[in-house]
């Protein structure tokens, strides 16, 4: 509610993926702590967000689209401002590359200026009248509510601002939790918040997920819930919600998203393309690929090329130059991840390279397994990790039934020298998956492009547009042209 409460109550400690040597061996280093909210302080950042909404009669609601901007522009630029604290802390507490992490922030900071142009356009559109059999026209968008708005820790900036600022620039008041990981990186944001918005209009809380945010579904208060996340806690808090038809849910979820490469692949291009695609911040991308089907006939080389080209990556802290594998933020990772390789083991897989899957605390090096099939960890789960599953197939018709059984619809990526092929394909594909990559890696980027999936992996568009359209509701207001009315 624009003001900073002091703590006295229980605090999360944060774990770096950063190790240091202690004598029982490598440990996670203590890098801060946050304020454990309880249920209470809770619902009052809820009340605070409902007051600022005041059913649409607030001032944030009714203020002009141009003033609403000129906050979000102020804000931006207190954002700039925090460049250098928000990438050191995303390095630490998450783990991502310095250049990984300056990007992640310019990219943040682009996409908060596309939305603004973007809802300079929309704001013309509105002014446009149109007449109808005698009705005069005209289109607003109007706001829903109070967002209850969570980011996700592998994009603990850039993927929460691209659900917060639409949410906000359209008019809606926000309840921001941000990620488990990632926390501490929002602190230095939060006098931004307070300086440039009215009070009650941004109120971010912390504490467990699993305490604080089931009342706060079931208060009914909520009117949109946007989450980058777990299908599993999607669903799980939508039905928490006592008129859940009256809830809105911009979702970004689970994806497995499969490249395949056919006979017909350029094998070098397929190579370099699957590891930036399945080991960019070590696959824990919800666009990573997860799955790579490989045509039998070019298993061979694809994979002695792809063990090779592994085996070049650097590991080290995010901070060294050159780096592209770092530690993980997620303890319980690595036993994860060990598991899954050790179930395509025990159902015969193989790991092809050399170290493939050696972990210590917070680390695990890529591990490239095969061949795996049906029945394996790795064939359905999203691994979200340094582990690349291969799978030979002899007709691509054997890939697309994957596609149509599997529970996500993120994206997919093929490979093919052969125009004819690839264009027989892209139908069966695009009616299965929201994006087709053609001879590319699945990614987001660029952020104006639509940004969805089908079926577990998206409920919603987002991108700069679709964002803005997703967080408001289009209302019209007509006129009837009488002799009274004909200005
Ligand atoms: O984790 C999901 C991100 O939106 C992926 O974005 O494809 O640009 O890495 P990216």
């Amino acid at each position: 509610n624009g003001e900073m409460h002091s703590w006295n109550g229980e605090v999360h400690e944060v774990l770096s993926p950063v190790c240091i040597k202690t004598a029982e061996g490598l440990k996670r280093k203590v890098i801060g702590s946050y304020p454990l909210c309880d249920e209470k302080e809770a619902a009052e950042a809820l009340s605070a967000a409902v007051a600022a909404y005041n059913n649409g009669r607030g001032e944030w609601p009714t203020m002009s689209v141009a003033d609403r901007i000129t906050c979000v522009e102020k804000f931006t630029h207190k954002i700039i401002e925090k460049k250098a604290e928000v990438v050191k802390l995303l390095m630490w507490e998450i783990g991502k590359s310095h250049g990984d992490s300056v990007k992640e922030f310019d990219r943040t900071v682009e996409y908060i200026y596309a939305t603004i142009d973007a809802l300079k356009d929309l704001d013309r559109q509105s002014s446009k009248f149109s007449i109808e059999q005698g009705i005069v026209a005209q289109i607003r968008r109007s706001p829903l509510g109070v967002v209850l708005c969570m980011g996700p820790f592998n994009y603990p900036l850039n993927e929460t601002f691209t659900t917060l600022i639409p949410a906000l620039i359209m008019g809606n008041t926000l309840l921001f939790k941000p990620p488990k990981h990632g926390t501490l990186l929002h602190y230095p944001l939060l006098t931004a918040f307070r300086d440039c918005f009215p009070k009650g209009v941004v109120n971010t809380i912390y504490g467990r997920g699993n305490k604080i945010i089931p009342d706060l579904m079931k208060s009914g208060d909520i009117n949109v819930l946007t989450l980058i996340g777990s299908s599993k806690v999607a669903n799980e808090l939508k039905k928490l919600h006592p008129k859940v038809n009256r809830l809105r849910a911009i979702l970004g979820l689970d994806a497995k998203n499969a490249a395949i490469i056919t006979a017909k692949a350029d094998i070098k291009l397929s190579v370099q393309e699957t590891v930036l695609g399945s080991l960019s911040f070590n696959g824990q991308r919800c666009t990573a690929l997860k799955i790579i089907f490989v045509h039998r006939s070019l298993a061979d080389e694809f994979l002695t090329e792809l063990s090779d080209a592994v085996s070049k990556l650097k590991f080290g802290m995010p901070w060294e130059a050159g780096v592209s594998l770092t530690p993980l933020p997620e303890p319980h990772k690595p036993a994860y991840l060990k598991d899954c390789i050790s179930d395509a083991v025990e159902k015969g897989a193989r790991v092809i390279n050399e170290n493939g899957g050696a972990t210590n605390e917070s680390f695990v090096f890529p591990a490239i397994v095969y061949p795996v099939s049906k029945g394996m960890k790795l064939y359905t789960e999203e691994q979200f990790g340094p582990v690349i599953p291969v799978v030979p197939f002899d007709d691509v018709e054997e890939t697309i039934t994957y596609l149509i059984e599997s529970t996500h619809g993120q994206q997919v990526s093929i490979f093919s020298n052969d125009d004819e092929e690839i264009a027989k394909l892209i139908d069966p594909l695009v009616n299965q998956v929201s994006r087709v990559n053609i001879n590319c890696q699945c990614q987001r980027g660029p952020d104006v492009f639509p940004f969805t999936g089908r079926k577990d992996s998206a409920e919603g568009t987002l991108s700069v547009i679709d964002a803005l359209r997703s967080f408001s509701i289009r209302s019209l207001v007509a006129t009837k042209l009488n002799d009274s009315n004909k200005h």
